[in-house]
């Protein structure tokens, strides 16, 4: 069975704990699963995750930036994406086009019918069939993202978006719940506030109802 989840958030949501964790519930119940992330996830991606990522000193110029992550999607969905889903495999993601409308056009202010369009062209047709949001306070999510800095092998730095102030992710944290309530059916949003096994349980229990509706274990 081909099915397409991704998992959304701010900073320090816990939203890759929560695909991680849920890889292993998948796989134990007999899936194939392949797991990515954007931006990154195909050679090209992770360099130009590394230059959005870490611009010390540099600025980008918004359409610039929006191009970039762009350029990471059409790579992954080519090359990672669209022959997982045609060989029949569930296919996690760690962030997808949602991120794009939400930081680039939401909070940065470009068009968001450009990211629309944009984001259809490179997506060849690809869609979540399920969207995670892990929702938390911005300060929390921030405090946990803060706090894992000096585990990071890049020299314990901030990433860009980590520096940005708490209104910033206010914004990306509205931005998600505005999407959210736009697309009911496609985005759950699970209170991230919680302890990691219940959120899990949570996911699961979700996915259950949603592969008995597809008449899957
Ligand atoms: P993360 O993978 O650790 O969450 O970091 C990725 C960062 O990239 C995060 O701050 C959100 C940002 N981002 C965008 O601004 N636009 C996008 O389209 C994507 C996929 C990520």
């Amino acid at each position: 069975m081909s099915l397409f989840i991704t998992f959304e958030g701010v900073e320090g949501s816990g939203k890759t704990t929560q695909m991680e964790m849920l890889k292993e519930h998948l796989e134990w119940k007999g899936f194939h699963v392949v797991s990515t992330r954007e931006p990154g996830g195909t050679e090209l991606g992770e360099k130009i995750r590394g230059v959005l990522l870490n611009m010390e000193g540099q600025t980008i110029a918004p359409w610039s930036e929006l191009l970039l992550y762009e350029v990471c999607r059409a790579q992954l969905v080519s090359e990672v994406i669209k022959p997982a889903l045609l060989d029949k495999k569930i296919v996690l993601c760690d962030r997808f086009a949602d991120s794009t409308i939400v930081y680039q056009g939401c909070v940065r202010g470009l068009n968001l019918e450009a990211i629309a369009s944009l984001n259809e062209w490179v997506s060849q047709g690809v869609m979540p069939t399920i969207t995670f949001i892990i929702d938390c306070q911005p300060e929390i999510g921030l405090k946990r993202a803060l706090a894992r800095i000096d585990t990071r092998p890049n020299g314990n730095k901030e990433d860009r978006f980590e520096r940005e102030n708490i209104e910033f992710h206010k914004r990306i944290r509205d931005g998600y719940l505005q999407l959210a309530k736009e697309s009911p059916d496609r985005i759950k949003v699970i209170n991230g506030n919680r302890d990691i096994p219940v959120i899990h349980k949570e996911i699961c229990g979700i996915l259950d109802t949603k592969f008995e509706a597809m008449g899957e274990k």
